[in-house]
């Protein structure tokens, strides 16, 4: 029940993280101004997170490749926490945290700043100990996740993954039309996640028509690739049902041995 509530709530969510933070301009990420000098400095951007959090880095990875031309890749912090990674001058670790509070992300961040790497965190829960343990960052605002599964939460990441990645982009020379092309999507989105949320009942008469199997296959590609693992760790998590996400051309190299007419895809 909590979840659905939670789903319902994205238009609502969405706007709260985008509030105050689009200019006729650009964008403004007031937590961000305090260290802009040292942002202008950044050479490479690692984000590091847990579960769905990670998901949304790799969404993050590819805006800000994109969007602010900056080398950008996502680790598991539960990984990188127990590596000995590089990290030349210029390297910017950023963590994302719904909660503000997993273990590993947190060391993530420790590990950073005794590399003297400048941190960022994007964090629901304020006053969080990775939102104090982080040199600056970008509040979701989402308000509280109750449910187990992270849904609402996911979404605003997103949303703030692409201002963080706007702003980086705009002390750049991202082209001001490509600016206002992506803040005016960002203001359209609210209203675009109601529509799909109207539509439910198809929803759920598609989720009654696939009751019965106990595999299913998400893929996508490029931004899609991120949210297709998304969906399979989101069926897993909520329904206990086995589902794998894949990106859409690697499916060829192998788990396409798993596709017959019983496989929902
Ligand atoms: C999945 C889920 C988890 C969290 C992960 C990180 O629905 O909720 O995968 O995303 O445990 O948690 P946070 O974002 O609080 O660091």
């Amino acid at each position: 029940h909590y979840m659905l509530k939670e789903i319902h709530e994205q238009p609502e969510t969405i706007t709260a993280t985008l509030r105050g933070r689009i200019t006729p301009t650009g964008v403004r990420l007031g937590g961000l101004e305090q260290i802009a000098d040292e942002l202008d400095g950044v050479r490479r951007v690692i984000f590091t997170a847990c579960g769905t959090s990670w998901h949304a880095g790799q969404i993050g990875a590819y805006l800000v490749e994109e969007l602010a031309r900056i080398p950008a890749s996502v680790e598991y912090a539960s990984e990188w926490r127990y590596r000995d990674p590089v990290l030349p001058g210029g390297t910017l670790v950023v963590a994302i945290s719904q909660s503000g509070e997993t273990a590993d992300t947190l060391a993530a961040i420790e590990l950073a700043r005794t590399r003297n790497c400048p941190t960022l965190g994007i964090v629901n829960t304020v006053g969080s100990s990775i939102a104090r343990g982080t040199d600056a960052g970008i509040y979701l605002h989402a308000g509280p996740e109750i449910g187990v599964a992270s849904t609402k939460a996911f979404t605003s990441q997103v949303v703030a993954l692409t201002l963080f990645a706007l702003w980086m982009g705009g002390r750049r020379g991202l082209d001001a039309d490509e600016t206002r092309r992506y803040t005016a999507a960002l203001k359209a989105l609210p209203a675009q996640v109601a529509e799909v949320l109207e539509r439910d009942g198809e929803i759920e008469a598609l989720a009654r028509r696939l009751l019965d199997h106990d595999n299913f296959l998400y893929l996508g590609r490029g931004y899609s690739f991120p949210v297709a693992l998304e969906g399979a760790l989101k069926l897993k998590e909520i329904s206990y049902v086995h589902a794998e996400g894949f990106s859409a051309a690697e499916m060829k190299h192998g788990p396409i041995a798993l596709i017959d007419e019983n496989m929902p895809v």
